[in-house]
């Protein structure tokens, strides 16, 4: 039976491992092993891992690999990406060299403002909130100068703030709604510290606004926080060759394969129950790319997917079309992406990722994030309408299956040369080790 605890994080962290291991092991020599076996043995790197979050025990490793020859507005980039799904980085390679051939990837950043929000109830006359806030406006922008005076040095900042009448929702219920430009910071923190400041100031001079009655005088601040949602934070990536030159073999034309395609998409545009695996195979580049940079890929997945479903029904963040023998696949999705501040000054393998890529800034991140997101739908797609999903994923698939049998490296490379004239299924590979063994 588990327990409760209390004081849990006062504790050492051997403590801690001692009371898990204690509480909910039944193998408790095995479960101290495997948490221990994960520490880094440079005991500095540890700690800088140790104090990221509270109640650290161990590390949890993913693999970092890298999708070399993308070839994106004329400059070549190796990807970084951290994922442990086994196709993702092969079929991103595979399209970068693909489109390496057709004039690579054009990208373009749209637009890069973000949102937040003071939340809050006001019970009286719009009228004489609206006088109070049009007030009040410039003193909330100078009252939180402390906060954005580098921004503003740098040429970011607080770029407005109107009030919102969200009362046909919600009874007495309205918004400061404020737009930021935050540059190369993916600004969270310095944007709930603005909306923080705004709300403070809101409140306290209200209570000396002498138009409000004494009911009116009381703004109930509910919450201040940035949006995830962000829609002006937009890049574009996109594709495009002629159409003969789609086929790179002889079992499908360029014409054939663009028609497939194109279908595959308009299926995503029109059907949510598509769109969603759709758009999971694009947030398998995108989340591999922001996780490897040390951004927040929960904040970018939320942001993302409530944009598929702007226009009132989820659906296909890429498009495709022919135009004058010219086929072309692009996407346009909102990436809120920071290049300083978080744990991008702090991880050293976010650090070396952001090298690798050329030391972006946020906008240049932006592009190459959205990027290997459309090389991930291409390569996706690719593989649908033409060999099916399978061949390519079990193939790299297979490894795992030989790890979870302990094959040896001889095993692994007789195995592996096996399958690749025979189709890997999990009782194939299965059937395979065991004849071997049985030989052996
Ligand atoms: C698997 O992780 C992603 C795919 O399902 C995406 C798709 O179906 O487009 C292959």
């Amino acid at each position: 039976m588990s327990k409760s605890i209390a004081g849990f994080s006062k504790l050492s962290k051997s403590k801690k491992i001692d009371w898990i291991v204690e509480t909910y092991f039944s193998n408790k020599e095995d479960a101290n092993r495997i948490l221990k076996q994960y520490w880094n043995t440079d005991e500095k790197l540890q700690q800088l891992h140790d104090e990221f979050i509270e109640n650290t025990i161990t590390n949890y490793y993913l693999p970092l690999g890298v999708a070399p020859n993308f070839l994106i507005n004329d400059t070549l980039y190796t990807i970084p990406m951290a994922i442990e799904e086994s196709s993702v980085v092969a079929a991103a390679s595979k399209a970068a060299k693909f489109w390496l051939e057709r004039g690579g990837f054009k990208t373009r950043v749209i637009s890069t403002t973000k949102i937040g929000q003071v939340h809050f109830i006001y019970k009286g006359d719009f009228n004489k909130l609206k006088q109070f806030f049009d007030k009040t406006k410039p003193k909330l922008i100078k009252d939180s100068k402390a906060i954005t005076a580098n921004m503003e040095k740098r040429g970011g900042g607080i770029i407005d703030i109107e009030l919102r009448d969200k009362t046909d929702d919600i009874k007495d219920y309205y918004q400061l709604h404020a737009s930021f430009e935050t540059l190369d910071a993916m600004g969270a923190n310095f944007i709930n510290s603005c909306l923080e400041q705004f709300a403070k100031t809101f409140k306290n001079d209200a209570l000396k606004f002498d138009v409000f009655s004494a009911q009116e005088k009381q703004i109930d601040i509910v919450m201040s926080i940035l949006s995830n949602y962000v829609p002006d934070c937009l890049v574009r990536a996109e594709v495009s060759c002629k159409v003969e030159d789609l086929s790179d073999n002889d079992t499908i034309s360029g014409e054939d394969f663009a028609t497939k395609f194109i279908q595959a998409v308009n299926i995503a545009e029109v059907e949510p129950y598509r769109a969603v695996t759709h758009n999971k195979g694009i947030m398998n580049g995108i989340d591999a790319v922001v996780l490897a940079t040390g951004n927040d890929f929960r904040a970018v997945e939320a942001g993302v997917h409530a944009y598929a479903s702007r226009h009132g029904k989820y659906s296909s963040l890429t498009h495709a079309k022919i135009e004058n023998g010219i086929f072309t696949f692009w996407m346009e999705i909102p990436l809120a992406l920071g290049t300083v501040g978080g744990l991008t000054g702090l991880h050293p393998l976010v650090k070396l990722a952001l090298e690798l890529l050329h030391k972006p800034s946020a906008k240049a991140l932006m592009q190459i994030v959205a990027v290997a997101g459309l090389a991930q739908n291409f390569a996706a797609l690719r593989s649908l309408t033409t060999t099916g999903i399978q061949q390519g994923h079990m193939k790299m698939h297979l490894m795992n299956i030989l790890n979870q049998f302990e094959a040896s490296n001889d095993e692994k490379e007789t195995i592996t040369e096996h399958f690749k004239t025979n189709t890997v299924t999990h009782s194939a590979v299965v059937e395979a080790i065991n004849k071997l063994r049985v030989k052996n």
